[in-house]
């Protein structure tokens, strides 16, 4: 096993915060450095159950979790320990996609290892945010629907790259905008800060979701278009809520007629 792959499979499956980061990082270095991604054929996969996670933040059903009314100290120390959580899971979400699907081109590791990256920069920006509210990564519950979606598609990369970086990821560009506008009104810009350098980070997520779908519908005769919608209509039920932000989705490689799609949905799940 090639030392990137090796890495990637470490870091996956530490319940190490600090090792999952540290690897992250040496498996992106290997990778800009140009070093060959090529990985032995019989390169084992473990099931994705296997994956480890720090044994704290506690998993709670999602009605157990506290406010996060950004109003209050204790609604802002809430709100961003739940984006450090999701960012968290990013992290091991981008690792899995380069560990679990093989025979792919060497850019395909090199994207997701960059990603991984951006996930570790988030992360550790959020939990440095953290200590200003007495608050570590790790003592608020959570929950754990961002990493059930990697489970629902972890034997089908069409369906991965059409729920977690082209649904999940992009659910992001269509609600921080909103976060911002708040987190402005309050004046709080170190908060902001931070959403705005996620938020620019997650574009180019989204358009490797894109990317990435579109080689591989290629690569079956089919068209990325009519394979996503088929992947929201059977995890999803059809059921895709908007607003959607069609200037950033553009900018990740949705097309009009996929935004167009997109609406027609929003307005039948909310009729
Ligand atoms: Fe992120
Ligand atoms: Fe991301």
């Amino acid at each position: 096993m090639s030392e990137f792959f090796d890495c990637i499979e470490k870091a996956l499956f530490s319940s190490s915060i600090e090792k999952t980061i540290e690897l992250t990082r040496v498996a992106f270095q290997i990778s800009e450095n140009g070093a060959s991604l090529v990985e032995k054929q019989d390169r084992a996969i473990a099931p994705i159950s296997a994956v480890k996670f720090p044994v704290k933040p506690l998993c709670v059903p999602p009605r157990e979790l506290p406010k996060r009314r950004l109003g209050t100290d204790a609604g802002k120390r809430s709100f961003i320990h739940a984006i450090a959580h999701i960012e968290f899971n990013a992290i091991k979400l981008a690792l899995d996609i380069a560990y679990r699907f093989k025979g792919l081109p060497e850019e395909f590791y090199r994207d997701w290892a960059y990603v991984a990256n951006d996930e570790c920069k988030h992360f550790l920006l959020l939990c440095d945010h953290l200590k200003h509210y007495d608050c570590a990564y790790g003592d608020i519950p959570s929950h754990d629907g961002l990493w059930s979606m990697a489970v629902k598609t972890q034997g089908d990369l069409m369906a991965r790259l059409s729920l977690v970086p082209r649904y999940l990821e992009a659910r992001g560009l269509d609600v921080t905008p909103g976060m911002l506008e708040k987190l402005k009104v309050q004046k709080d810009a170190a908060t902001a800060a931070i959403l705005e350098v996620i938020l620019e980070d997650e574009v180019t997520h989204v358009e490797y979701g894109t990317k990435w779908l579109d080689f591989v519908c290629k690569g079956e005769g089919t068209y990325r278009e009519k394979v996503f919608f088929e992947n929201i209509e059977h995890f999803l039920k059809g059921q895709i809520l908007g607003p959607f932000n069609h200037p950033l989705r553009r900018r990740a490689g949705f097309t009009e007629s996929e935004l167009a799609q997109l609406e027609r949905l929003d307005n039948r799940y909310s009729r």
